[in-house]
């Protein structure tokens, strides 16, 4: 049985994958006995989910006839798993450390299915870049010096992108400026070991329009690229393609109906992710192609004239319902009146939105742990960890339980393979890390747990 917590009338139920959905609702017993055996907080993934996302964003690109070039933003989540279906599907990866690129070639990914981003790699990690061909996105004149000087002196050409600060991110440290890019363009233009690709971008915030106004920005230096004799292949738009975790008019009203009270703060977190917000990744990707660009053209015309390759680097929107976080409740304690804190086998490392003054405003799904539901009084809590922390809490939110929970029972985080579940995770009064496993079918058709690790995947 599943039962839903939520403030009455203003809940948060997830969006779920009908896989997922069938395990929380119909095999709750299953998900006791995987608790029981692995430890809590336990991870399962589906790395079919990935390729079902890259899936739709690729039909798309194909629908609006653009050429494409979609890397799965490994940092999002650490499963090989998740890397590994990406790569099986045809996709490219995003790797933005040394030990995400020496995971992604092991499970057999090829320079040319890799992209380096992030601002600040170290000299080894440029060399492994090197040594594969990978495509480098350079973020400063100064990185473009570093990697100049660790280039051997026969080689195929280094592909490169150039990393551009758009306008509307003027005060970031990623990136560069229109006048930079153009000093490295004649940098560039004079090094022969370098192959000029093409621009990069990622902005914050899930905003398609912002995407436009930078692809204009980098458009002007396209052209300027040309004019200089280098010939660009690629403007890659980074991440940013938005989840929908709970539906939209529900998300709307929980944040028109929620008050400083519902939180044991007394505050509302000034800034939450846009859990319900009004597009799936398909369709904000559909919008971008569709929108008016330069000369009455559209974004998607645009690319086809320019025979420009659209890359980008989804993170979350590949980890769309890739993964729930099973947490075993150790005990509920009374605070007076109504009110109670839940403690869980685990740690907010593991649920992590409170470290960033924000919450998940996502409702999680209580599994009984065997027991009959007693009728009980409904019940409000908040939600803990197991450490000394007074920081450790999961959910800030005071969640009403219509049936109040016991020890032994599960709370489930639904969807929380996008940068929740093992950002922070860490060995914490030295319990041991949190356990990951891949859900697939055996050739019945029948669930099987399988390890997520690189040796296993
Ligand atoms: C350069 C770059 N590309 C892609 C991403 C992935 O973003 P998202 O997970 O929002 O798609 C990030 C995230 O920080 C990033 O820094």
């Amino acid at each position: 049985m599943t039962l839903h917590c939520h403030k009455l009338g203003a809940g948060l139920p997830p969006i779920l994958r009908s896989e997922t959905a069938d395990l929380l609702a119909r095999r709750g017993a299953l998900l006791l006995d995987w608790v029981a055996h692995h430890g809590s907080p336990l991870n399962l993934v589906w790395p079919e989910a990935l390729q079902e996302n890259l899936a739709a964003l690729r039909e798309v690109l194909i629908e609006h006839g653009v050429e494409h070039a979609i890397y799965y933003g490994a940092k999002v989540n650490k499963s090989p798993g998740l890397v590994q279906a990406a790569l099986d599907a045809g996709g490219g990866i995003d790797v933005s450390s040394l030990y995400e690129l020496r995971d992604a070639r092991r499970l057999g990914a090829g320079g040319t299915r890799l992209v380096a981003t992030g601002p600040a790699k170290t000299k080894a990690f440029h060399q492994e870049l090197v040594a594969c061909n990978a495509l480098i996105s350079v973020d400063s004149p100064e990185e473009l010096e570093d990697l100049i000087s660790c280039l051997p002196a026969a080689m195929d050409a280094q592909p490169i992108l150039l990393r551009l600060q758009p306008e509307s991110q003027g005060k970031s440290r990623f990136g560069m400026k229109a006048e930079a890019i153009v000093r490295c363009l004649a940098r560039i233009a004079g090094e022969g070991r370098l192959r000029f690709d093409g621009l990069h971008f990622h902005l914050g915030g899930y905003r398609w329009q912002d995407r436009v106004a930078a692809l204009k920005e980098a458009a002007g230096l396209i052209a300027e690229a040309r004019n200089m004799g280098l010939s660009p292949r690629m403007i890659d738009i980074g991440g940013g393609l938005p989840i929908q975790y709970v539906d939209h008019q529900q998300y709307r009203a929980h944040l028109a109906a929620q008050t400083p009270d519902d939180y044991r703060t007394g505050k509302i977190p000034a800034s939450f992710y846009p859990y319900g917000g009004p597009l799936s990744a398909a369709d904000w990707l559909r919008r971008l192609l569709r929108a008016q660009f330069q000369e009455g053209q559209t974004v998607a015309r645009y690319f086809k004239r320019q025979r420009l390759i659209l890359g980008m680097e989804p993170g979350r929107a590949l980890a769309d319902q890739a993964a729930i976080t099973a947490f075993r409740i150790t005990r509920v304690k009374a605070l007076g009146g109504d009110t109670h804190v839940i403690f869980v086998e685990g740690s907010s490392f593991s649920a992590c939105e409170t470290w960033f003054a924000s919450e998940f405003l996502v409702d999680p799904i209580l599994i009984p742990g065997g027991r009959q539901p007693s009728a009980s009084s409904p019940i409000r809590a908040y939600l803990a960890g197991h450490s000394c922390l007074d920081d450790d809490v999961l959910s800030n939110r005071w969640l009403t339980f219509p049936v109040a929970p016991q020890a032994g029972d599960l709370l489930v985080h639904a969807n929380t393979a996008g940068y929740q579940m093992d950002l922070l995770e860490n060995e914490f009064h030295r319990h041991p890390m949190p356990t990951r496993l891949r859900m697939l079918r055996d050739a019945e058709g029948r669930l099987m747990l399988a390890p997520d690790t690189i040796e296993e995947v």
